[in-house]
């Protein structure tokens, strides 16, 4: 696989860029566009994606998938071997965030336009302080400044090796076997989270039963909503 890496010093969002510019793709190429600021970054849910300059990483990777699904789950999972190259414990919330100590580190959004997948992805690595105060960075986490240029180096690689697969997701993932509450547009399920099925789709047991859930929002065992 080609990687061809096109860089901005700021630009509105590198997904944005990317949907609208990267819209032929040369067979057996990987694209990575990483801006150093984004004006208009966004997450899942049109939340916003707040980064300042030339401190963390902001990456959209362009790619032609055999499959567009589950390509969330594979970056949660190269995101998290990364980390663990550094010796620490990134946790997966799943879907698609990925957590330090208890606090998020990273996020990735994967959107499908014409066939292409453009799997972005904002990784805290050298920002001081906290935007948010349930986010975290590497610095913040480790007291020591990373080289970015590595981490993304790291992330490429991991992601070009790293296949989708149930157990290593499921080993890594956050809350596994507590109670959860998942959140989706209003509706209220609470649970014990019991992994991932094949498909990706958390496992949650509720009474006897265990249901599949495809899409929401996971709210930790201590905000139990219901
Ligand atoms: C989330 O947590 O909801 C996903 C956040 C994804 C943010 C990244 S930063 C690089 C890329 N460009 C964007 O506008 N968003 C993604």
């Amino acid at each position: 696989m080609q990687v061809e890496k096109i860089l901005f010093e700021t630009i509105d969002s590198t997904n944005k860029w990317a949907k609208e510019h990267l819209t032929e793709l040369k067979p057996d190429t990987l694209y990575v566009v990483r801006a150093e600021e984004q004006t208009m970054g966004y997450g899942r849910r049109g939340h916003d994606w707040i980064s300042p300059k030339g401190k963390n990483l902001l990456l959209t990777l362009a790619l032609l998938p055999e499959s567009p699904a589950l390509l969330t789950h594979r970056m949660c999972l190269s995101l998290a071997k990364t980390l663990e190259e550094y010796s620490l414990q990134p946790r997966i919330k799943w879907p698609n965030d990925l957590f330090l100590n208890g606090k998020k580190i990273a996020g990735v959004l994967c959107e499908i336009q014409n066939g292409i997948a453009y799997l972005g992805l904002g990784l805290n690595v050298n920002m001081e302080k906290q935007v948010d105060f349930a986010a975290t960075s590497l610095l913040i986490e480790t007291g020591k400044e990373f080289d970015r240029d590595e981490v993304e180096q790291k992330i490429i690689a991991n992601f070009l090796k790293t296949a989708f697969e149930k157990t290593p997701y499921e080993e890594r993932m956050i809350f596994l076997n507590q109670t959860i509450t998942i959140e989706d547009e209003g509706k209220w399920k609470k649970g014990i989270c019991k992994g991932i099925n094949e498909n990706g789709a958390l496992l949650l047991m509720i009474g006897e039963k265990t249901l599949p859930v495809f899409t929401g929002r996971v709210l930790p065992p201590s905000q139990g909503g219901l």
